[in-house]
């Protein structure tokens, strides 16, 4: 699905906050997380629309600071996966990443995410650690995050098509 990247403020924590609950499964941040987190330097949200509506589909939070990038979340509305959102969504990211010079990309993923770790393997991420029992399930179950980076330094840079 051909969808439209805008860069969003902390105007959207609403919005932000209710595609959040409609993605994930767990716990999610209020609005008012989301406009605090917006506050921060360095951070960047992103919403994904389809070409037929003006409601967004999917979001994506990042961090740069310098060199080193993080992605803190994405998700994408269970309607709209698997077309291709957050792969727009993490391009549109990278794209800005590899202009600015950013060296590395960093996340955290659930171990047992298959989902998202099949996506950050797709986009050139490799596996760089584990953090043992770092996320609680809604059932109180401990789960492993595998750290994935993305070295940008390896790969081309090109400058943004905006
Ligand atoms: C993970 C998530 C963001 C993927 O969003 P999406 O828009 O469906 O992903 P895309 O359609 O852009 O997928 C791009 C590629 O990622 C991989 N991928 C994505 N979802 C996959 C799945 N369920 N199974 C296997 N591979 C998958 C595939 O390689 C896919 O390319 P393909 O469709 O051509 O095979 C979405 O499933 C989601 O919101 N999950 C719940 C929230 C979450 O877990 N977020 C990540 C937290 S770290």
């Amino acid at each position: 699905m051909a969808v439209t990247i805008s860069l969003v403020g902390p105007p959207a924590a609403d919005v932000l906050a209710a595609l959040q609950s409609a993605s994930f499964a767990g716990e999610c941040w209020t609005a008012g997380s989301w406009s605090t987190l917006l506050h921060q330097p360095g951070v960047a949200a992103r919403l994904a629309r389809p070409p037929t509506s003006n409601a967004p589909v999917g979001m994506l939070l990042t961090r740069v600071i310098a060199e080193q990038a993080e992605v803190l979340t994405v998700g994408v509305v269970p309607a709209s996966r698997r077309r291709g959102v957050a792969a727009a969504l993490m391009a549109d990211f990278l794209r800005v990443c590899r202009h600015d010079r950013v060296a590395e990309v960093a996340l955290e993923v659930a171990a047992d995410n298959a989902a998202a770790t099949a996506l950050y393997n797709a986009l050139g991420f490799r596996p760089a650690g584990r953090r043992r029992r770092y996320y609680t399930t809604r059932d109180g179950a401990a789960v492993d995050a595998a750290v994935m980076v993305l070295d940008l330094r390896q790969s081309t840079r090109t400058a943004p098509a905006r």
